[in-house]
Protein backbone atom coordinates (compact mmCIF):
# COMPACT_ATOMS: atom_id res chain seq x y z
CA UNK A 1 0.00 0.00 0.00
CA UNK A 2 1.31 3.44 -0.56
CA UNK A 3 1.93 5.91 1.80
CA UNK A 4 -0.74 7.88 3.73
CA UNK A 5 -0.80 10.53 5.86
CA UNK A 6 -3.96 12.78 6.75
CA UNK A 7 -3.54 14.87 3.56
CA UNK A 8 -2.96 11.84 1.09
CA UNK A 9 -6.40 12.21 -0.07
CA UNK A 10 -5.90 15.29 -2.32
CA UNK A 11 -4.10 13.41 -5.08
CA UNK A 12 -7.14 11.76 -5.75
CA UNK A 13 -10.53 12.87 -7.28
CA UNK A 14 -12.92 14.06 -4.30
CA UNK A 15 -16.79 13.88 -4.86
CA UNK A 16 -19.52 15.79 -3.42
CA UNK A 17 -17.04 18.45 -2.07
CA UNK A 18 -18.54 22.41 -2.15
CA UNK A 19 -16.63 24.87 -4.02
CA UNK A 20 -15.69 27.55 -1.98
CA UNK A 21 -15.50 31.29 -3.15
CA UNK A 22 -12.27 31.65 -1.13
CA UNK A 23 -9.59 29.20 -1.09
CA UNK A 24 -7.72 30.88 1.87
CA UNK A 25 -10.78 31.58 4.16
CA UNK A 26 -11.26 27.47 3.55
CA UNK A 27 -7.56 26.90 4.64
CA UNK A 28 -7.28 29.82 8.19
CA UNK A 29 -10.82 27.87 9.25
CA UNK A 30 -9.58 24.25 8.77
CA UNK A 31 -6.09 25.73 10.32
CA UNK A 32 -8.26 26.76 13.24
CA UNK A 33 -10.26 23.65 13.93
CA UNK A 34 -7.19 21.52 13.71
CA UNK A 35 -6.30 23.37 17.18
CA UNK A 36 -9.08 22.78 18.72
CA UNK A 37 -9.35 19.49 21.14
CA UNK A 38 -11.47 16.42 19.63
CA UNK A 39 -14.59 15.61 20.56
CA UNK A 40 -14.12 11.64 21.40
CA UNK A 41 -11.31 10.11 22.37
CA UNK A 42 -9.52 7.12 20.99
CA UNK A 43 -10.44 4.32 24.10
CA UNK A 44 -14.32 5.45 23.26
CA UNK A 45 -13.11 4.44 19.50
CA UNK A 46 -11.31 1.34 20.43
CA UNK A 47 -14.40 0.53 22.94
CA UNK A 48 -16.88 0.62 20.47
CA UNK A 49 -14.69 -1.06 17.67
CA UNK A 50 -14.74 -4.08 20.00
CA UNK A 51 -18.81 -3.95 21.04
CA UNK A 52 -18.79 -4.03 17.06
CA UNK A 53 -16.49 -6.99 16.64
CA UNK A 54 -18.84 -8.50 19.37
CA UNK A 55 -21.98 -7.86 17.24
CA UNK A 56 -20.39 -9.26 14.05
CA UNK A 57 -19.47 -12.82 15.79
CA UNK A 58 -23.81 -12.83 16.65
CA UNK A 59 -23.61 -11.55 20.02
CA UNK A 60 -24.67 -8.08 20.15
CA UNK A 61 -27.07 -6.28 18.34
CA UNK A 62 -26.09 -2.53 16.81
CA UNK A 63 -28.93 0.68 16.87
CA UNK A 64 -27.48 3.24 14.68
CA UNK A 65 -30.39 6.18 14.10
CA UNK A 66 -30.92 9.91 13.77
CA UNK A 67 -32.06 12.79 11.81
CA UNK A 68 -30.88 12.44 7.63
CA UNK A 69 -29.30 15.76 8.57
CA UNK A 70 -29.12 17.72 11.92
CA UNK A 71 -29.86 21.47 11.53
CA UNK A 72 -28.04 23.97 13.34
CA UNK A 73 -31.57 25.54 14.79
CA UNK A 74 -32.25 22.12 16.36
CA UNK A 75 -29.68 21.86 18.43
CA UNK A 76 -31.89 22.19 22.03
CA UNK A 77 -32.15 20.48 24.74
CA UNK A 78 -35.62 19.21 23.64
CA UNK A 79 -34.81 18.08 20.55
CA UNK A 80 -31.68 15.75 21.60
CA UNK A 81 -33.53 14.73 24.63
CA UNK A 82 -36.22 12.91 22.44
CA UNK A 83 -33.68 11.38 20.09
CA UNK A 84 -32.12 9.93 22.85
CA UNK A 85 -35.04 9.14 24.37
CA UNK A 86 -36.58 7.50 21.34
CA UNK A 87 -33.10 5.66 20.83
CA UNK A 88 -33.13 4.03 24.48
CA UNK A 89 -37.08 2.73 23.79
CA UNK A 90 -36.48 1.36 20.97
CA UNK A 91 -33.52 -0.30 22.37
CA UNK A 92 -34.67 -1.50 25.22
CA UNK A 93 -37.32 -2.91 22.48
CA UNK A 94 -34.36 -4.75 21.13
CA UNK A 95 -32.84 -5.93 23.94
CA UNK A 96 -35.85 -8.27 25.05
CA UNK A 97 -36.40 -9.14 21.12
CA UNK A 98 -32.79 -10.17 20.96
CA UNK A 99 -31.38 -10.98 24.30
CA UNK A 100 -28.69 -9.75 23.22
CA UNK A 101 -26.92 -6.51 24.73
CA UNK A 102 -27.44 -3.50 22.34
CA UNK A 103 -25.24 -0.79 21.10
CA UNK A 104 -26.20 2.72 20.58
CA UNK A 105 -24.65 5.01 17.68
CA UNK A 106 -26.32 7.94 17.18
CA UNK A 107 -26.80 9.87 13.44
CA UNK A 108 -25.89 12.79 15.61
CA UNK A 109 -23.02 15.91 16.91
CA UNK A 110 -21.76 15.99 14.02
CA UNK A 111 -24.32 14.67 10.91
CA UNK A 112 -23.82 18.18 9.56
CA UNK A 113 -22.57 17.41 5.53
CA UNK A 114 -24.96 16.13 2.87
CA UNK A 115 -24.35 14.46 -0.40
CA UNK A 116 -26.36 15.46 -3.17
CA UNK A 117 -27.45 14.38 -6.74
CA UNK A 118 -27.06 17.44 -8.32
CA UNK A 119 -24.46 20.29 -7.52
CA UNK A 120 -27.13 23.01 -8.53
CA UNK A 121 -30.86 23.60 -7.92
CA UNK A 122 -32.74 25.67 -10.79
CA UNK A 123 -36.26 27.31 -9.66
CA UNK A 124 -37.85 29.77 -11.34
CA UNK A 125 -34.99 30.28 -13.67
CA UNK A 126 -32.70 31.24 -11.30
CA UNK A 127 -29.94 28.41 -10.08
CA UNK A 128 -27.96 28.86 -7.27
CA UNK A 129 -25.59 25.61 -6.02
CA UNK A 130 -27.74 22.65 -3.80
CA UNK A 131 -28.17 23.05 -0.25
CA UNK A 132 -25.38 20.88 1.46
CA UNK A 133 -25.95 20.18 4.86
CA UNK A 134 -25.27 23.23 7.80
CA UNK A 135 -21.64 22.84 7.81
CA UNK A 136 -21.71 23.89 3.86
CA UNK A 137 -24.75 26.66 3.61
CA UNK A 138 -28.41 27.58 4.14
CA UNK A 139 -31.58 25.81 2.76
CA UNK A 140 -33.28 29.08 1.70
CA UNK A 141 -33.17 29.88 -1.74
CA UNK A 142 -30.88 33.18 -1.74
CA UNK A 143 -26.96 33.51 -3.69
CA UNK A 144 -26.13 34.85 0.06
CA UNK A 145 -27.61 31.10 1.93
CA UNK A 146 -26.38 28.93 -0.47
CA UNK A 147 -22.96 30.09 -0.86
CA UNK A 148 -20.14 27.90 1.44
CA UNK A 149 -19.18 29.81 3.76
CA UNK A 150 -16.39 28.36 5.55
CA UNK A 151 -17.19 29.65 9.15
CA UNK A 152 -20.11 26.93 8.75
CA UNK A 153 -17.57 24.71 9.68
CA UNK A 154 -16.53 26.01 13.30
CA UNK A 155 -20.16 26.05 13.55
CA UNK A 156 -20.81 22.88 13.29
CA UNK A 157 -17.63 21.66 15.15
CA UNK A 158 -19.33 23.96 18.36
CA UNK A 159 -22.55 22.34 17.95
CA UNK A 160 -21.33 18.86 17.47
CA UNK A 161 -19.65 19.83 20.65
CA UNK A 162 -22.40 20.88 22.57
CA UNK A 163 -24.79 18.00 21.63
CA UNK A 164 -21.86 15.73 22.95
CA UNK A 165 -21.58 17.66 26.15
CA UNK A 166 -25.54 17.63 26.49
CA UNK A 167 -25.86 13.95 25.66
CA UNK A 168 -22.66 12.70 28.27
CA UNK A 169 -23.70 15.09 31.06
CA UNK A 170 -27.24 13.27 30.90
CA UNK A 171 -25.85 9.64 30.38
CA UNK A 172 -23.67 10.56 33.46
CA UNK A 173 -26.73 11.87 35.82
CA UNK A 174 -28.18 8.26 35.09
CA UNK A 175 -31.00 9.55 32.21
CA UNK A 176 -29.65 5.98 30.59
CA UNK A 177 -30.14 3.83 33.65
CA UNK A 178 -32.00 0.75 32.58
CA UNK A 179 -33.97 0.81 35.90
CA UNK A 180 -35.36 3.97 35.38
CA UNK A 181 -36.91 3.38 31.90
CA UNK A 182 -39.66 5.99 33.03
CA UNK A 183 -36.95 9.18 32.42
CA UNK A 184 -37.48 8.14 28.29
CA UNK A 185 -41.08 8.15 28.26
CA UNK A 186 -42.54 10.78 25.65
CA UNK A 187 -45.78 12.78 26.10
CA UNK A 188 -47.13 10.86 22.90
CA UNK A 189 -46.71 7.76 24.29
CA UNK A 190 -49.53 8.10 26.41
CA UNK A 191 -51.97 8.76 23.42
CA UNK A 192 -50.41 6.04 21.19
CA UNK A 193 -51.38 2.66 19.83
CA UNK A 194 -48.01 1.15 21.03
CA UNK A 195 -49.06 2.35 25.02
CA UNK A 196 -49.52 -1.45 25.89
CA UNK A 197 -47.56 -3.61 24.32
CA UNK A 198 -44.33 -1.20 25.04
CA UNK A 199 -45.12 -0.91 29.00
CA UNK A 200 -45.39 -4.88 28.90
CA UNK A 201 -41.43 -4.91 27.38
CA UNK A 202 -40.53 -2.70 29.98
CA UNK A 203 -42.53 -4.39 33.00
CA UNK A 204 -40.67 -7.71 31.75
CA UNK A 205 -37.26 -6.11 31.65
CA UNK A 206 -37.82 -4.15 34.85
CA UNK A 207 -38.63 -7.84 36.34
CA UNK A 208 -35.59 -9.67 34.45
CA UNK A 209 -33.67 -6.91 36.47
CA UNK A 210 -34.91 -7.12 39.30
CA UNK A 211 -34.66 -10.96 39.24
CA UNK A 212 -30.74 -11.10 38.58
CA UNK A 213 -30.14 -8.09 40.87
CA UNK A 214 -31.98 -10.16 43.99
CA UNK A 215 -30.58 -13.60 43.04
CA UNK A 216 -26.98 -12.45 42.33
CA UNK A 217 -27.66 -10.28 45.02
CA UNK A 218 -25.34 -7.26 43.04
CA UNK A 219 -25.99 -4.08 40.75
CA UNK A 220 -25.95 -5.42 37.36
CA UNK A 221 -23.76 -2.55 36.52
CA UNK A 222 -24.46 -2.31 32.88
CA UNK A 223 -27.76 -1.02 33.12
CA UNK A 224 -26.63 1.73 35.00
CA UNK A 225 -24.95 3.79 32.29
CA UNK A 226 -26.19 2.63 28.84
CA UNK A 227 -23.20 4.44 26.59
CA UNK A 228 -24.01 6.03 23.53
CA UNK A 229 -21.57 6.32 20.44
CA UNK A 230 -21.75 9.04 17.66
CA UNK A 231 -21.43 8.63 13.83
CA UNK A 232 -22.23 10.67 10.75
CA UNK A 233 -21.00 10.80 7.14
CA UNK A 234 -16.99 11.43 6.77
CA UNK A 235 -18.21 13.44 4.02
CA UNK A 236 -16.30 16.72 4.22
CA UNK A 237 -13.09 15.80 3.96
CA UNK A 238 -11.16 19.07 4.99
CA UNK A 239 -13.52 19.03 7.98
CA UNK A 240 -12.61 15.39 8.87
CA UNK A 241 -8.66 15.64 8.46
CA UNK A 242 -8.40 18.77 10.52
CA UNK A 243 -9.90 16.38 13.33
CA UNK A 244 -7.39 13.23 12.12
CA UNK A 245 -4.36 13.13 15.25
CA UNK A 246 -1.86 10.74 15.69
CA UNK A 247 -2.16 9.41 19.33
CA UNK A 248 0.99 8.33 20.69
CA UNK A 249 -0.07 5.67 23.33
CA UNK A 250 -2.18 3.76 20.34
CA UNK A 251 0.26 4.53 17.56
CA UNK A 252 -2.27 5.05 15.22
CA UNK A 253 -4.25 7.98 13.72
CA UNK A 254 -7.67 8.55 14.85
CA UNK A 255 -10.55 10.58 12.85
CA UNK A 256 -11.49 12.01 16.47
CA UNK A 257 -14.76 14.08 15.54
CA UNK A 258 -16.85 11.16 15.82
CA UNK A 259 -16.95 7.12 16.75
CA UNK A 260 -17.49 6.10 13.42
CA UNK A 261 -17.83 7.87 10.12
CA UNK A 262 -19.02 5.75 7.68
CA UNK A 263 -18.71 6.62 3.74
CA UNK A 264 -21.81 7.56 1.66
CA UNK A 265 -22.99 5.48 -1.50
CA UNK A 266 -22.05 8.40 -3.35
CA UNK A 267 -18.39 8.57 -2.53
CA UNK A 268 -17.25 4.62 -2.12
CA UNK A 269 -15.17 4.50 -5.67
CA UNK A 270 -12.43 2.57 -4.90
CA UNK A 271 -9.90 5.03 -6.16
CA UNK A 272 -11.40 8.18 -4.94
CA UNK A 273 -10.67 10.74 -2.19
CA UNK A 274 -13.12 9.60 0.56
CA UNK A 275 -11.38 5.73 0.41
CA UNK A 276 -8.14 6.72 0.34
CA UNK A 277 -8.93 9.37 3.39
CA UNK A 278 -10.66 6.78 5.30
CA UNK A 279 -7.94 3.70 5.03
CA UNK A 280 -5.34 5.22 7.13
CA UNK A 281 -7.56 6.31 10.19
CA UNK A 282 -8.08 3.60 12.74
CA UNK A 283 -11.81 3.95 13.70
CA UNK A 284 -14.81 1.31 12.71
CA UNK A 285 -16.04 2.94 9.47
CA UNK A 286 -19.28 2.24 8.08
CA UNK A 287 -19.54 1.45 4.60
CA UNK A 288 -23.07 2.00 3.14
CA UNK A 289 -23.63 -0.79 0.53
CA UNK A 290 -26.29 -0.04 -2.36
CA UNK A 291 -27.79 -2.15 -5.23
CA UNK A 292 -25.50 -0.65 -7.72
CA UNK A 293 -21.96 -2.03 -5.78
CA UNK A 294 -20.73 -5.46 -7.30
CA UNK A 295 -19.11 -8.03 -5.54
CA UNK A 296 -15.71 -6.91 -6.60
CA UNK A 297 -15.88 -3.25 -5.81
CA UNK A 298 -17.28 -4.73 -2.00
CA UNK A 299 -14.60 -6.71 -1.77
CA UNK A 300 -12.09 -3.81 -3.15
CA UNK A 301 -13.35 -2.27 -0.15
CA UNK A 302 -12.65 -4.48 2.28
CA UNK A 303 -9.17 -5.05 0.76
CA UNK A 304 -8.09 -1.49 0.96
CA UNK A 305 -9.89 -0.58 4.65
CA UNK A 306 -9.03 -3.80 6.13
CA UNK A 307 -5.69 -5.49 4.85
CA UNK A 308 -5.33 -6.96 8.47
CA UNK A 309 -8.64 -8.02 8.86
CA UNK A 310 -8.89 -6.35 11.76
CA UNK A 311 -12.36 -7.31 13.74
CA UNK A 312 -15.02 -4.27 14.56
CA UNK A 313 -13.50 -2.28 11.87
CA UNK A 314 -15.90 -2.96 8.90
CA UNK A 315 -19.65 -2.28 9.31
CA UNK A 316 -21.48 -2.41 5.75
CA UNK A 317 -24.46 -0.97 6.09
CA UNK A 318 -26.91 -2.24 3.15
CA UNK A 319 -29.18 0.33 1.96
CA UNK A 320 -30.60 -1.89 -1.34
CA UNK A 321 -34.41 -1.16 -1.43
CA UNK A 322 -36.87 -3.57 -1.44
CA UNK A 323 -37.32 -3.95 -5.05
CA UNK A 324 -34.05 -4.74 -5.21
CA UNK A 325 -32.96 -6.34 -1.95
CA UNK A 326 -33.92 -10.26 -2.91
CA UNK A 327 -32.06 -10.35 -5.90
CA UNK A 328 -29.04 -8.42 -5.01
CA UNK A 329 -27.81 -8.85 -1.48
CA UNK A 330 -27.29 -12.47 -1.08
CA UNK A 331 -24.26 -12.55 -3.68
CA UNK A 332 -22.75 -9.67 -1.89
CA UNK A 333 -23.02 -11.62 1.76
CA UNK A 334 -20.98 -14.52 -0.31
CA UNK A 335 -18.28 -12.11 -1.73
CA UNK A 336 -17.79 -10.75 1.46
CA UNK A 337 -17.65 -14.44 3.01
CA UNK A 338 -15.01 -15.12 0.46
CA UNK A 339 -12.71 -12.56 1.38
CA UNK A 340 -12.30 -13.85 5.30
CA UNK A 341 -12.46 -10.50 6.61
CA UNK A 342 -14.90 -10.06 9.61
CA UNK A 343 -17.59 -7.45 8.92
CA UNK A 344 -20.55 -6.77 10.81
CA UNK A 345 -23.84 -6.38 8.47
CA UNK A 346 -26.30 -3.85 9.30
CA UNK A 347 -29.82 -2.77 7.68
CA UNK A 348 -30.62 0.57 6.49
CA UNK A 349 -34.43 0.08 5.38
CA UNK A 350 -34.29 3.89 4.30
CA UNK A 351 -32.50 4.82 1.61
CA UNK A 352 -33.33 2.45 -0.90
CA UNK A 353 -37.25 3.04 -0.14
CA UNK A 354 -37.10 6.87 -1.00
CA UNK A 355 -40.41 8.24 -3.17
CA UNK A 356 -42.08 11.21 -4.23
CA UNK A 357 -45.54 11.77 -2.58
CA UNK A 358 -48.41 12.85 -4.47
CA UNK A 359 -47.81 16.51 -3.65
CA UNK A 360 -44.48 16.48 -4.44
CA UNK A 361 -42.94 15.59 -1.39
CA UNK A 362 -39.91 13.33 -0.35
CA UNK A 363 -41.32 9.94 1.53
CA UNK A 364 -41.20 6.63 2.53
CA UNK A 365 -43.16 4.05 3.26
CA UNK A 366 -43.41 2.11 6.23
CA UNK A 367 -44.29 -0.51 4.87
CA UNK A 368 -41.48 -1.02 2.82
CA UNK A 369 -39.29 0.07 5.28
CA UNK A 370 -40.12 -3.38 7.52
CA UNK A 371 -40.34 -5.31 4.66
CA UNK A 372 -36.45 -4.35 3.96
CA UNK A 373 -35.43 -5.50 7.33
CA UNK A 374 -37.74 -8.75 7.17
CA UNK A 375 -36.25 -9.52 3.73
CA UNK A 376 -32.64 -8.67 4.93
CA UNK A 377 -33.46 -11.43 7.77
CA UNK A 378 -34.67 -13.25 6.31
CA UNK A 379 -31.69 -13.71 3.20
CA UNK A 380 -29.08 -13.36 6.30
CA UNK A 381 -30.73 -16.46 7.75
CA UNK A 382 -30.84 -18.54 4.72
CA UNK A 383 -27.21 -17.79 4.09
CA UNK A 384 -25.63 -18.48 7.58
CA UNK A 385 -25.22 -15.12 7.98
CA UNK A 386 -25.86 -12.94 10.97
CA UNK A 387 -27.34 -9.36 10.38
CA UNK A 388 -26.39 -7.59 13.28
CA UNK A 389 -28.08 -4.21 13.71
CA UNK A 390 -29.81 -1.78 11.89
CA UNK A 391 -29.43 1.90 10.73
CA UNK A 392 -32.30 4.31 10.41
CA UNK A 393 -33.43 7.74 9.65
CA UNK A 394 -35.73 8.85 12.89
CA UNK A 395 -36.55 11.60 14.96
CA UNK A 396 -37.95 11.90 18.56
CA UNK A 397 -40.76 14.57 16.96
CA UNK A 398 -44.06 14.25 15.94
CA UNK A 399 -43.35 15.03 12.59
CA UNK A 400 -44.99 13.61 9.62
CA UNK A 401 -42.04 12.48 6.69
CA UNK A 402 -43.28 9.10 6.23
CA UNK A 403 -46.47 7.24 5.44
CA UNK A 404 -47.77 4.36 7.11
CA UNK A 405 -47.20 3.08 10.74
CA UNK A 406 -50.01 2.24 13.50
CA UNK A 407 -51.45 5.55 12.68
CA UNK A 408 -51.76 5.24 9.09
CA UNK A 409 -50.55 8.29 7.77
CA UNK A 410 -51.17 8.80 3.94
CA UNK A 411 -49.88 11.54 1.52
CA UNK A 412 -52.59 13.96 2.41
CA UNK A 413 -51.05 13.98 6.43
CA UNK A 414 -47.58 14.80 5.46
CA UNK A 415 -47.82 18.11 4.59
CA UNK A 416 -48.76 18.66 8.25
CA UNK A 417 -45.50 18.18 10.42
CA UNK A 418 -42.77 17.75 7.26
CA UNK A 419 -39.70 19.17 9.27
CA UNK A 420 -37.11 17.54 7.17
CA UNK A 421 -34.58 19.53 4.31
CA UNK A 422 -33.45 16.11 3.27
CA UNK A 423 -34.71 12.83 3.23
CA UNK A 424 -37.46 11.80 5.14
CA UNK A 425 -38.07 10.46 9.53
CA UNK A 426 -39.48 7.85 10.82
CA UNK A 427 -41.69 9.89 13.86
CA UNK A 428 -41.99 8.93 17.26
CA UNK A 429 -43.99 6.14 17.09
CA UNK A 430 -43.33 4.54 13.72
CA UNK A 431 -39.62 4.28 15.02
CA UNK A 432 -41.21 2.18 18.26
CA UNK A 433 -43.47 0.24 16.18
CA UNK A 434 -40.33 -0.46 13.81
CA UNK A 435 -38.31 -1.40 16.98
CA UNK A 436 -40.98 -3.83 18.05
CA UNK A 437 -41.44 -5.51 14.82
CA UNK A 438 -37.44 -6.31 14.59
CA UNK A 439 -37.89 -7.65 18.33
CA UNK A 440 -40.83 -9.86 16.68
CA UNK A 441 -38.43 -11.34 13.89
CA UNK A 442 -35.18 -11.65 16.40
CA UNK A 443 -37.89 -14.07 17.86
CA UNK A 444 -39.03 -15.56 14.90
CA UNK A 445 -36.09 -16.15 13.30
CA UNK A 446 -34.81 -18.18 16.51
CA UNK A 447 -37.44 -20.59 16.26
CA UNK A 448 -36.26 -20.89 12.57
CA UNK A 449 -32.77 -21.23 12.79
CA UNK A 450 -33.95 -23.89 15.65
CA UNK A 451 -36.04 -25.93 12.55
CA UNK A 452 -33.51 -25.32 10.38
CA UNK A 453 -31.27 -27.35 12.59
C1 LIG B 1 -27.62 9.03 4.29
O1 LIG B 1 -27.35 8.11 5.07
O2 LIG B 1 -28.23 10.06 4.63
C2 LIG B 1 -27.26 8.87 2.85
C3 LIG B 1 -27.11 9.90 2.05
O3 LIG B 1 -27.15 7.58 2.52
P1 LIG B 1 -26.59 6.86 1.20
O4 LIG B 1 -25.17 7.29 1.06
O5 LIG B 1 -26.76 5.42 1.55
O6 LIG B 1 -27.47 7.29 0.05
CO1 LIG C 1 -30.58 10.33 4.33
Amino acid sequence: MPEWSPSSWRSKPAAQQPVYASKPDLARTVDQLACLPPLVTSWEVELLKSQIAEAAQGKRFLLQGGDCAEQFDECTADIITNKLKILLQMSLVLVQGSKKPVTRVGRFAGQYAKPRSADTETRDGQTLPSYRGDNINRPGFTPQERDPDPELLLRGYERAALTLNFVRALIDGGFADLHHPEYWDLDFVRHSPLKDAYERIVQSISDSLDFFEATSRAPIHEANRVAFYTSHEGLHLPYEQAQTRFIERQQRWYNLSTHMPWIGMRTAALDGAHVEFFRGISNPVGIKVGPSMSAEWVQGLIATLNPRNEPGRVVLIHRMGIKDIDKRLAPLIQAVRATGSPVLWICDPMHGNTETSSSGLKTRRFENIVAEVEAAFRIHRELGSWLGGVHFELTGEDVTECTGGARGLTDADLARAYKSQVDPRLNYEQALELAMRIAGLHENNKKKRITDR
